[in-house]
């Protein structure tokens, strides 16, 4: 159907008097056999009209990507269980309305459940005591549990979202170039040009990201933790997080190109480091029987 019949079925729709007489008549079937071609056509280009309205709603729901929102939308239940995982192992710290507890630990009202599931599925929360420096750890909970307190924590206070848990977040090998530009761009002041980790003044560090899941990588943009900016997705697309993501986990498997891996600190050959450390260890010696004469 072309744009032009669409218009004329409209115009057909709006002012055709056929539907109009219709509306009063309480035998439409003599209204068509009274005038035939005329209630006919529009008949049918009404029908032509729905029928192609409704392939196209359909084919576009069945086609169209789920919108985010929709898809984390939790169930009442997921809020429920979460509810009950927070207040066995959260409340104290964060209070019973998110709202935080003083010296314990931050509100959670607005942090949403891409920081929840961030926090739990790397083992920082719940944090085991307060004031202790929050590593990377065994998660305490299985995903669905993370999910839950997620579900319960969004429910509360809103915030950033975890994408639905189908969602693919790497981008094709096509996107490697550009993810890697990303990263070198945004990421590697901090987690170093190779994802090794670096330390960070004042005490903390950019820890290495050769753990991290699609999923962490990607929660961790969104919600910036510790020291780490935030990467809104109008700072960093969600396409580009992908590539981002695509670059790292790449360049993670790729397998080092023979010896030892040495921390991936550049080009330096096992021999270079052997002899420098070795070095050290004859000047020690030295040191150390020269003290003894
Ligand atoms: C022993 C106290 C303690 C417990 C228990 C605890 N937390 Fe935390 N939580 C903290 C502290 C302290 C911070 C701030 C840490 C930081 O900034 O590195 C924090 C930070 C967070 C953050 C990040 C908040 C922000 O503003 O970025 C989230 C999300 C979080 N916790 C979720 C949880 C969840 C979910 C649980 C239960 C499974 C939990 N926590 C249990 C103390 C705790
Ligand atoms: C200003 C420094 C800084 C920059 C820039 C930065 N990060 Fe981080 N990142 C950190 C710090 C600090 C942590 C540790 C946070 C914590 O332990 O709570 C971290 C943690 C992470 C983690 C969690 C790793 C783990 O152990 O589970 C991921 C994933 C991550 N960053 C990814 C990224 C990506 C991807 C980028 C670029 C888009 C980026 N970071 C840019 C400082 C930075």
């Amino acid at each position: 159907m072309t744009d032009e019949d669409n218009l004329d079925a409209d115009a057909d729709l709006g002012f055709a008097p056929a539907v109009v007489d219709n509306a009063g008549r309480t035998a439409p079937t003599r209204t068509a056999s009274r005038r035939p071609s005329g209630f006919r056509r529009r008949a049918a280009s009404l029908a032509v009209l729905i029928g192609a309205l409704t392939a196209v709603g359909g084919g576009y729901a069945m086609l169209a990507p789920t919108s985010g929102a929709d898809d984390t939308a939790a169930t009442s239940q997921d809020v429920e269980a979460g509810r009950q995982l927070y207040n066995t192992s959260c409340i104290t710290c964060h209070g019973a309305n998110l709202e935080g507890v003083t010296g314990r630990g931050p509100t959670l009202v607005g942090t949403g459940s891409a920081d929840v599931y961030f926090q739990v599925s790397t083992g920082r929360m719940p944090a085991p005591v307060q004031g202790a420096l929050e590593l990377r750890k065994v998660p305490k909970y299985t995903e669905q549990q993370i999910l839950q307190l997620g579900a319960f924590v969004q429910s509360q206070g809103g915030g950033p979202q975890v994408p639905p848990a189908d969602a693919d977040l790497r981008a094709g090998s096509d996107q490697l170039g550009d993810g890697g530009e990303l990263f070198r761009l945004n990421c590697a002041s901090c987690h170093g040009a190779t994802a090794h980790g670096a330390p960070l003044s004042a005490g903390k560090i950019a820890p290495d990201l050769y753990r991290s899941t699609d999923r962490q990588l990607y929660t961790a943009m969104l919600v910036g933790p510790e020291n780490m900016p935030v990467f809104s997705n109008n700072q960093i697309t969600p396409e580009q997080k992908k590539a981002i993501i695509a670059y790292v986990q790449t360049m993670k498997e790729a397998k080092d190109p023979g010896g030892a891996g040495l921390g991936r600190i550049g080009p330096v050959a096992e021999g270079l480091v052997i002899w420098t450390a070795g070095l050290g260890v004859l000047m020690v010696s030295i040191l150390w029987i020269g003290a003894r004469l």
